[in-house]
C-alpha cells in the first residue's frame, strides 16, 4: 500500500439512493492520505467535503469503494471496531461542534479520556490545559448553551486534542474563531503534524490552505485535482510514488 495511512478507492457516497431526492455527494474518489501529513480537503459549499471526511473518520460507510486505514480495509469492519477505531485513534472537530448539552465544558473535552480509564481529577486537569491553551480557562464549568459560538467552536477543538489521536478531522475549524485563535489553533496542528499526527482538515480558509503538504480539490462531488504542496516533506513512501500522481487529476 506504498506507505498510505488511508487508500481511498473509487468511494462513492449517494444519498436518499434510489428517490427522487438522491445526492451523489461523492463519485468515485480515489486518492492516498500520508502519515504526519496535513492534508487541506478544498472545495465549494457541497462539494463533498464533509462527506468526505466523515468517510475517512469512521462516522459514515461510502454506497461504494473501499478505504484502507494501515493496510486494513476499514469499510468491511463492523460498527463494534469502527467504534473502537475512533475512540483509540480519531479527534473529530464537527463543523457543528456536536457538544453535549447541559454538560460543562471541561467535561465535554475529557468525553474521549472516559474510555481510556483516566479518573476524573485527572480527566480534569487534562481538559483543563487545553481550555487554559485555547484562552477559556474561565469557562470550565459552562455547558455549551452558555458559550458563544467561536467558544463553543475552541471547546470542540479541546476535545478532539485531548487524547493525542494518531488520525485529526477537523471540519471547518476555523469559521467561528477570530484571527489569534485561528494563530494559536495552526500552531497546534504544525506541532501535532511534527508529532506524526495525520491531518484532514476541511475548508474554504485560504490560512489554512497555506499550512496543506496536499489540497484536494473536490467540486461537485469529484476530486477534480490533488496539489502537492510541499515537496521538503514528501514523506518516505518505501514502496515509490503515490498511486495517484502529486498534481495529477482524479478520474
Ligand atoms: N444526510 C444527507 N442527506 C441527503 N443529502 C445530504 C446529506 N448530507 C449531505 N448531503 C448533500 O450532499 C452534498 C455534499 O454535502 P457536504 O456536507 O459533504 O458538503 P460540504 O462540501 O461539506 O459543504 P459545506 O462547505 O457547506 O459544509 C450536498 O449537496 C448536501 O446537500
Ligand atoms: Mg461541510
Amino acid at each position: 500500500m506504498s506507505g498510505a495511512r488511508y487508500t481511498i478507492r473509487e468511494v462513492t457516497k449517494t444519498y436518499r439512493a434510489g428517490t427522487p431526492h438522491e445526492v451523489r455527494a461523492l463519485q468515485k474518489v480515489s486518492v492516498e492520505g500520508y502519515p504526519g501529513e496535513i492534508t487541506v480537503v478544498y472545495g465549494p459549499s457541497g462539494s463533498g467535503k464533509t462527506t468526505l471526511i466523515s468517510l475517512i473518520g469512521a462516522l459514515d460507510r461510502p454506497t461504494s469503494g473501499t478505504i484502507h486505514l494501515n493496510g486494513e480495509e476499514m469499510t468491511r469492519f463492523a460498527e463494534p471496531a469502527l467504534a473502537r477505531l475512533r475512540r483509540s485513534q480519531i479527534g473529530f472537530i464537527f463543523q457543528n461542534f456536536n457538544l453535549l448539552p447541559g454538560v460543562p465544558a471541561w467535561e465535554n473535552v475529557s468525553q474521549p479520556l472516559i474510555p481510556r480509564g483516566m479518573g476524573e481529577r485527572a480527566r480534569r486537569e487534562r481538559a483543563r490545559e487545553l481550555l487554559e491553551r485555547f484562552h477559556l480557562g474561565h469557562r470550565l464549568l459552562h455547558p455549551p448553551e452558555e458559550l458563544s459560538g467561536g467558544e463553543q467552536q475552541r471547546v470542540a477543538i479541546a476535545r478532539a486534542l485531548v487524547g493525542n489521536p494518531e488520525i485529526l478531522i477537523a471540519d471547518e475549524p476555523t469559521s467561528n474563531i477570530d484571527e489569534e485563535e485561528i494563530d494559536r489553533l495552526l500552531a497546534c496542528f504544525t506541532e501535532l503534524k511534527g508529532k506524526g499526527t495525520t491531518l484532514f482538515v476541511s475548508t474554504h480558509d485560504p490560512i489554512l490552505r497555506d499550512l496543506a503538504d496536499v489540497v484536494w480539490h473536490l467540486k461537485g462531488g469529484r476530486l477534480i485535482e490533488v496539489e502537492r504542496r510541499s515537496s521538503a516533506s514528501l514523506p518516505d513512501r518505501q514502496g515509490g510514488p503515490p498511486e495517484t500522481p502529486a498534481g495529477g487529476a482524479a478520474p
